[in-house]
C-alpha cells in the first residue's frame, strides 16, 4: 500500500533529530547570512524600527531604503513628525502606496507625543492601541527596539513556520494564524531576541521563499516537516478561491408574425457594450404591459426556452431566455431595436451567447 502522509508524518516524528534547536540553528545562520548593513538596522531605535516596519508592510525592502532614508533626514524624530503637516507626510509617502500607512503614521506620531512623552510605548496593549500597529508590528518593535521577549508573524515568518510545522490552511484564516502565533511563540529564545526575530525574518525573504524555497541550503531542513513529507512549496496553503457570483438576468427573445425577432444596441459601457442583444429583464411580471410600453407590441403567447450559462471572468450570467411571441405593428425606433430575420441576425455585432442561441433557433 502506498504511504499515505500520515504514515509519513509518524515515520518523520520516529527519525527527526531528537535534539534540534530551532532558534541555535536559525542564530548560526544569521551569523553568517543574515542582513546587518539596512539602514533602519544602524540605529535601531523603537522610533527607527516603527517607521521601517510601517515602511515594510506592503513593500520591498529594495523600494524602501530610499524612502526610509528620505523620511528620517526630514523627520529625524517623532516630534519632528507629529508637528509636521500632514501633506509633508503624506508627499514624503508619494509612490510606496497603501496611503493608509501613511496617515496612521503621523496619527500615531501626534499620540505618542501626546500620550507618551513622544517616547514610543515599550507594552503590546498600549502599542497594538495605536493606529496602525498590529500584534506583529508591535512585536518587531518590542524586539527589535526594546529587545524584550515577543513573537512576530508576517508574512515571512508565517511561510516559515506553517513549513517547519507543516501546518495545513491558508495563515488568512483566523484558526490557521493561532496555530502559528502559538508555534511563534513557543519557539522563543532566551537570549539574543532581536537577532532571532531579525533571522527569522531574513531565512523567510531569502531562502524559504513563496516559490523555489532554497531547502538545500537551509538551517532547519533537518527538522522541517514540510521538506520531510516533500511538499515545501505545499505550504503556506492557498487563499481558497472566492465563490464566483451568479447574476440572473431574462432575455426577452420577441418574435413577430413574420418569425423576425428583435435586437437592441447595448449601451457603449459596461459589459458587451455596443454588441446587439435581446432586451433584458430582471423579472417576468407584467410583461404584457412592458411590450406595450416599450415596444407598442401586443403580447399573444409566451414560452421559456433552455436556460444558458455564460461564464465572465468576474461572475457567471444565468441566462433564462424567454420566446414572447408578438403582434408587430411598433417598433419604429431604430436606434433603439430593430426586427431582424434570424439569418441576418449573424452579420451584426453579437456577444457569443447570442449569436450561438440565434443559430439553436435557425435549427
Ligand atoms: N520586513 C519586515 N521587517 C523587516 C526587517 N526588519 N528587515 C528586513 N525585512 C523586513
Amino acid at each position: 500500500m502506498p504511504a499515505t502522509v500520515s504514515d509519513s508524518r509518524a515515520f518523520f516524528y520516529l527519525t527527526m533529530t531528537p535534539n534540534f534547536d530551532f532558534a541555535t540553528a536559525l542564530l548560526d545562520w544569521f551569523d553568517q547570512f543574515g542582513r546587518k548593513d539596512l539602514p533602519w538596522q544602524q540605529s535601531p531605535t523603537p522610533y527607527h524600527v516603527w517607521l521601517s516596519e510601517i515602511m515594510l508592510q506592503q513593500t520591498q525592502v529594495s523600494t524602501v531604503i530610499d524612502y526610509y532614508l528620505r523620511f528620517i533626514a526630514r523627520f529625524p524624530d517623532i516630534h519632528a513628525l507629529a508637528d509636521a503637516p500632514q501633506d509633508d507626510v503624506l508627499a514624503l509617502w508619494s509612490g510606496l502606496g497603501y496611503y493608509a500607512r501613511a496617515r496612521n503614521l503621523h496619527k500615531t506620531a501626534q499620540l505618542v507625543v501626546a500620550n507618551h512623552g513622544g517616547t514610543m510605548p515599550a507594552d503590546l496593549q498600549q502599542l497594538t492601541a495605536l493606529p496602525g500597529i498590529g500584534r506583529s508590528t508591535a512585536g518587531a518593535i518590542l524586539t527589535l527596539g526594546y529587545h524584550q521577549s515577543f513573537p512576530i508573524l508576517d508574512g515571512n515568518v508565517k511561510r516559515v513556520l506553517a513549513r517547519y510545522y507543516a501546518v495545513e490552511g491558508w495563515p488568512g484564516k483566523k484558526h490557521v494564524e493561532s496555530v502559528l502565533w502559538d508555534y511563534a511563540e513557543k519557539l522563543l529564545p532566551q537570549q539574543r531576541i532581536a537577532n532571532y526575530i531579525q533571522a527569522q525574518m531574513d531565512l523567510g525573504a531569502t531562502l524559504c521563499t513563496r516559490s523555489k524555497p532554497a531547502c538545500e541550503r537551509c538551517p532547519l531542513q533537518s527538522a522541517c516537516q514540510a521538506y520531510a513529507l516533500g511538499r515545501a512549496s505545499h505550504f503556506p496553503g492557498k487563499k481558497p478561491p472566492k465563490a464566483t457570483p451568479i447574476r440572473q438576468t431574462y432575455w426577452l427573445v420577441l418574435q413577430n408574425d413574420q418569425g423576425q425577432v428583435l435586437l437592441e444596441q447595448r449601451p457603449q459601457t459596461g459589459i458587451w457594450g455596443g454588441l446587439w442583444s435581446f432586451p433584458e429583464r430582471v423579472d417576468t411580471a407584467d410583461l404584457d404591459v412592458y411590450c406595450q410600453q416599450q415596444w407598442q407590441l401586443r403580447l399573444n403567447s409566451q414560452s421559456m426556452l433552455s436556460p444558458i450559462q455564460h461564464v465572465f471572468s468576474h461572475f457567471k450570467l444565468d441566462i433564462q431566455p424567454l420566446l414572447l411571441r408578438c403582434e408587430s405593428a411598433g417598433v419604429t425606433d431604430k436606434d433603439r431595436g430593430n426586427w431582424y430575420k434570424i439569418e441576418d441576425t449573424l452579420k451584426l455585432g453579437l456577444p457569443a451567447p447570442v449569436k450561438s442561441f440565434l443559430q439553436s433557433l435557425q435549427q
